[in-house]
């Protein structure tokens, strides 16, 4: 973890948050790569699920909600982990990692007795702060689609099943976050919410862990490092029957990437009851009325991203020199094509290797760079997963042609300027 850690921050993957005052502890930013490889993760699961699919819609709901979403949801009365405090340096921990102990692990203090905390973060709307006005940011995208039911139904006329999906913020107090963006405060989410018919749901729940489970291997994820975890009865969310997790083998252990859950119609009729709108699904075929199971398959966007670097984490020797080189998937890599002209001196050279830049950029995710020796400038580009560094010489400006160096065989091939934009095209397709 200290590698990947140490090579977010060199290369502009992921910074701590508010670094110029000591840091928000696990509180993380995006930087300029970090960016690019979480847009391509969403926009990955996006056309998987939304664009790829006649049966899902997509949708945006805002972080804040009516606070009565969350008195129906069951969170205000169940979302919840037992802490203790310690009476001495004051430290949190969740009831469950103390495994029994009644001492501080920290400093050997006294604890006090496990007392239910919410994970809710809990914030004022207006100007006032009182009981009226208190509000919730959102612990988990779902409920922004179930209070959406009905609009979609009158809008899109779906037959069953059907699903709505989004990415988005979601916050949670966490007693106990950590192991760098694996567990925040603050994180995305990218959620499926499918609405289907009750008697179908443990056979739609199977399918969608099988197809989840494949997603990830089809971003490059390593099968070896990847898992399903049925939950046991006891460590299942208040409102799951069933649920199964798809886990990753991180450096810190076996740990849930997403989980796909049978929430039953608990939210559906939870919400029909609290604001007394019946949100049941008329079957037109069956001429039947009922509420619908959903099966709902839950990710972590920022989870993801991190299983994701440490599977592509490569480190090899090359004659005497240690390569480091992230092998992302060329859907996922955060740069397609870096332009390098091998001498920075020669302007020819240089503007060639501008023009070819502003040229692919129009195409795919382009950087121009120059700021080194063309060792260290590939270097760079293998720590960041570009896929291809093109680089012009002055034979290019003889005979029209540059050399295309593959990130992971490290093979160099000469090819044409005008062909190059069809050539990288074929690779990338
Ligand atoms: N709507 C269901 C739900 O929220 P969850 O298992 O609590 O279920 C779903 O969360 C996913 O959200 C998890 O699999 C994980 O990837 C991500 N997630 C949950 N809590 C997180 C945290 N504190 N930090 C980062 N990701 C988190």
């Amino acid at each position: 973890m200290e590698k990947i850690v140490s090579l977010c921050k060199r290369r502009g993957f992921i910074f701590q948050s508010s670094d110029i005052y000591g840091g928000l502890s696990n509180t993380w930013d995006y930087g300029p790569f970090g960016v690019e490889l979480k847009n391509n993760l969403k926009a990955a699961w996006w056309k998987a699920n939304v664009y790829e699919r006649d049966d899902i819609y997509g949708m945006d709901a805002a972080i804040l909600m009516h606070p009565k979403v969350w008195e129906a949801s069951g969170h205000v009365q169940n979302f919840f982990d037992l802490k203790s405090d310690c009476k001495s340096c004051k430290k949190r921990f969740k009831a469950e990692d103390l495994k029994g102990k009644n001492k501080c692990p920290e400093c050997g203090g006294e604890l006090t007795e496990a007392r239910p905390f919410n994970l809710m973060f809990r914030t004022y709307q207006g100007p006032v702060e009182d009981a009226s006005s208190a509000i919730y940011m959102r612990p988990e995208t779902a409920q922004g689609m179930f209070v959406n039911f009905l609009n979609i139904i009158d809008t899109k006329h779906p037959r069953l099943p059907f699903g709505l999906a989004q990415i988005g913020k979601a916050f949670r107090n966490e007693i106990t976050p950590g192991n760098f963006t694996f567990r925040t405060r603050e994180f995305e989410q990218m959620e499926i919410e499918y609405f289907v018919n009750p008697k179908d749901a443990a056979r739609i729940q199977e399918e969608w862990v099988e197809s989840r489970f494949n997603w990830y291997l089809g971003l490059g994820l390593k099968k070896e490092n990847l898992r399903k975890r049925p939950h046991g009865k006891d460590e299942l969310a208040h409102y799951a029957l069933a649920c199964t997790d798809i886990e990753y083998n991180f450096p810190f252990g076996w740990s849930e990437l997403e989980g796909i859950a049978n929430r039953t119609d608990f939210d559906l009729k939870q919400h029909s009851e609290a604001s007394g709108k019946e949100l049941k699904f008329f079957d037109d075929a069956a001429k039947e009325k009922f509420y619908p199971y959903i099966i709902e398959p839950s990710g972590g966007v920022d989870r993801s991203v991190l299983a994701i670097l440490v599977d592509a984490f490569h480190e090899e020797k090359v004659r005497e020199d240690m390569r480091v080189v992230l092998k992302l998937n060329k859907d996922l890599a955060p740069v397609k094509a870096a332009v390098l002209p091998l001498l920075r001196n020669r302007p020819e050279i240089v503007e060639q290797a501008k023009k070819i830049s502003a040229d692919l950029k129009k195409s795919f995710n382009t950087v121009y760079d120059d700021t080194g020796a063309i060792g260290k400038l590939y270097r760079r580009q293998d720590e960041v997963g570009t896929l291809f560094c093109i680089t012009v010489d002055v034979q290019s400006l003889e005979d029209k042609q540059v050399t295309v160096r593959e990130r992971d065989s490290m093979l160099q091939e000469r090819i044409s300027i005008d062909r190059l934009k069809e050539y990288l095209s074929n690779k990338l397709s």
